[in-house]
């Protein structure tokens, strides 16, 4: 408890009236300031992306960041990224992001009650329950928040599923006519259930529009099977799209680089035209309005 206390006026006005003997936080906090003096900082928000050492990636996250801020004002909004590899890449750089138990602490001594993590995965793979886990950590007496709750991943519930290929499907790229065939590249899952999501993605999306086809990089639905689906429909040209929160190293080296390896290259030897978009879903406020809606149903929780 002391440690709690070392932080800021307010906590140390609080010390106070704990020393006093007859501690009990919420009661005594809520009762002894007045509205205007009651910390209103005692629920944060924290995002949790995968990361990105692409600079011009970043706007997606910055997208985000604006939006999360817009609809909820007030409360503060941190960032932790899960990949360790990144993190470590940043920092060689001079740019220090918080891992998700970093974070939480920080969050912890910073006097915060109740954290609405919001996860900025897509699927519920390994990535996202490793977020999962780690909140649960800290929800134990020794940190000792009295609410700690994780945002579902964008695509969880076949509700997510509905809005996000509707919000996809208005956003697509203007320029795209009918008959030009749309593929959407997710990361995909070595392991687990993750990848249902983009199955089922890809059968919503064929109730749709049948020119829409998704893969994944390192899972499934694999590229071979997407490949072979898109070339029954003989597109001409087809748009290259991230199924990604950002356009980042997968974007630019898998799905549109020009190593004979990446998406572009192969598709364009069956005679595809090939146009990649090259912008993560993080900019598509439609699509993100996904995050906000769960976001909105934790912080709702807690209430
Ligand atoms: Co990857």
């Amino acid at each position: 408890m002391r440690k709690y206390f070392s932080f800021g006026g307010a906590s140390k006005f609080l010390a106070v009236i704990a020393a006093l003997g007859t501690f009990s936080f919420a009661s005594k906090a809520e009762s002894a300031l007045s509205p205007n003096t009651v910390p209103k900082r005692d629920t944060a928000i924290l995002l949790v992306a995968f990361g990105t050492s692409v600079p011009q990636a970043e706007k997606a996250y910055k997208n985000i960041d604006r939006l999360v801020k817009k609809s909820f004002p007030g409360i503060p909004v941190k960032w932790a990224y899960t990949s360790s590899i990144i993190r470590r890449k940043l920092a060689g750089q001079g740019k220090k992001i918080d891992s998700v138990e970093e974070a939480l602490r920080k969050l912890y001594k910073e006097g915060f009650k109740k954290v609405a993590v919001q996860s900025l995965h897509v699927t519920n793979g390994q990535e996202y329950q490793k977020i999962v886990d780690t909140a649960k950590e800290f929800t134990s007496p020794e940190f000792g928040f009295k609410k700690i709750k994780v945002g579902d991943p964008m695509l969880l519930s076949y509700e997510d599923l509905k809005q996000f290929v509707d919000a996809l499907y208005k956003t697509l790229p203007p320029e795209r006519k009918p008959e030009d065939a749309v593929v959407l590249m997710g990361h995909g899952n070595e392991k687990g259930i993750g990848d249902l999501s983009y199955v089922a993605a890809a059968y919503e999306f064929n109730k749709t529009d049948k020119n829409i086809f998704v893969g994944t990089v390192e899972g499934a639905p694999s590229f071979d099977e997407m490949k072979a689906q898109l070339l029954t429909s003989k597109p001409k040209k087809a748009f290259l799209i991230p199924l990604m929160v950002v356009a980042g190293d997968h974007a630019i080296n898998d799905m549109a680089g020009s190593e004979a390896d990446s998406w572009k290259s192969i598709l364009e030897k069956s005679n595809i035209k090939c146009v990649p978009f090259m912008h993560g879903l993080g900019e598509n406020d439609q699509v993100m309005q996904i995050y906000i809606d769960h976001l909105k149903k934790v912080l709702e929780s807690f209430k």
